[in-house]
């Protein structure tokens, strides 16, 4: 019964902690954060460029690995730097989507505002006149939660600990900027965590992003059965039932030229062509290592994917059925508002189930 409940919170999850109402192409950010000053007008050569670089993202990350930094304009005050990505907690069609029909969301909400952060449950959209890329922005955009409990709080926050720590350090070690993981929690159960960083953060930049969100998933959720913090940088989810995890396709790599490499060697001094195998093994060992890992992701979402299909894992449920039952980030739904920001809650009545997410201030 527990678990039944979970595997519905973990649904209502996917499909609602945004407000992501598509409208046509269009989807709309839950809590965004919109620059007030110095907003562009219309005619604006800002305004060119940002709507260029919008369309331009979208298209780039949804041919290319799911996630594009980019840029538009030649320096000055009329410059745009953006970033879309997609989260790995999503699947092909809920990313595509979101990348589609974010841009035209965001101009909505925010128009005129030349820095914009903005979540959406599939994606994360930021632009700016200044370049914001390579660095941590450790902001929380919104939690989201269960509103069921463990009863042994203790051991459910040390393993939580462990877990995310490990993953908060090797998510930045991967391409991908992301790792999953899961580990036993007691005798009966067991704990699934996602750490995912922006692509742009170095593995340092990466590691502190998440290592933050960790220590508050401790402060805020001391037995909450599962939560998320979404920040503009970096997400953080554990779980006590299993979720679908979905990496980009790979992209093709250009086969090595051997024989270039050769000539190359035969010219360099016995030193140089000494530290040159060094760097070269180092190399190898480091894409070996990636590749690996990645065919370790891919191996692990394929089990999930299998267990899905026969039926041994819950079933997803899809977004358009279980919205309907809710009305969240309306005013009525809200609880109340405290140091960490107001919460709503949202019930679904046909299932007799409440749900809760935090909407920080
Ligand atoms: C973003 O997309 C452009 C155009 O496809 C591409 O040239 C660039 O390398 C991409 N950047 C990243 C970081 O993927
Ligand atoms: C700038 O635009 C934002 C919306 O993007 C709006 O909320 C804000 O009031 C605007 N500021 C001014 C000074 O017009
Ligand atoms: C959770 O565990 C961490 C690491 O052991 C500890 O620092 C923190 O105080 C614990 N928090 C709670 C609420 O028990
Ligand atoms: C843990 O969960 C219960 C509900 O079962 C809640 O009433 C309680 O406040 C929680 N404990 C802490 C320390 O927050």
């Amino acid at each position: 019964m527990a678990s039944q409940h979970l595997i519905l919170l973990l649904a209502i999850f996917v499909s609602l902690c945004v407000a992501a109402i598509g409208q046509g192409n269009k989807i709309v950010p839950f809590n965004p954060s919109c620059s007030t000053t110095g907003n562009y007008s219309g005619d604006s050569q800002y305004k060119k460029n940002l709507d260029q670089l919008l369309s331009t993202l979208a298209t780039a990350a949804t041919d290319d690995g799911w996630f594009n930094t980019s840029s538009v304009g030649t320096g000055g005050d009329d410059q745009v730097f953006g970033l879309i990505m997609c989260y790995a907690d999503r699947n092909p069609t809920q990313c595509k989507e979101c990348l589609a029909g974010a841009p035209a969301g965001i101009t909505q909400v925010c128009p005129g505002s030349r820095t914009v952060n903005a979540n959406y449950d599939a994606c994360l959209l930021r632009y700016s006149d200044v370049s914001f890329f390579s660095v941590a922005d450790k902001t929380v955009a919104f939690n989201v939660y269960a509103k069921s409990y463990v009863e042994n709080m203790a051991a459910m926050n040390e393993t939580r600990w462990q877990l995310m720590s490990q993953l908060a350090e090797t998510a930045g070690q991967t391409k991908l900027r992301l790792d999953t993981g899961s580990t036993r929690l007691g005798s009966t159960s067991m704990m699934y965590g996602l750490a995912q960083c922006t692509r742009d953060l170095a593995v340092s930049e990466c590691s502190t992003c998440l290592s933050d969100y960790i220590v508050q998933l401790s402060k805020i959720f001391p037995n909450n059965s599962w939560a998320a913090i979404k920040g503009y940088s970096c997400y953080l989810r554990y779980d006590l039932s299993p979720f679908g995890i979905t990496l980009p396709p790979s992209s093709p790599v250009p086969p090595p030229s051997s024989t270039r490499s050769t000539g190359f060697v035969a010219g360099l001094s016995v030193a140089g062509a000494v530290s040159f195998m060094v760097i070269l093994g180092v190399s190898i060992w480091l894409l070996l290592r990636r590749r690996r890992k990645h065919a370790r992701l891919m191996r692990e979402h394929q089990e999930m994917e299998d267990d899905f299909e026969k039926g041994t894992r819950p079933k997803r449920f899809r977004y358009d059925e279980l919205s309907v039952a809710t009305d969240f980030f309306s005013d009525d739904c809200k609880l109340g508002e405290g140091g960490f920001g107001s919460v709503y809650k949202g019930f679904l009545k046909d299932l007799n189930l409440e749900v809760a997410i935090k909407k920080v201030s």
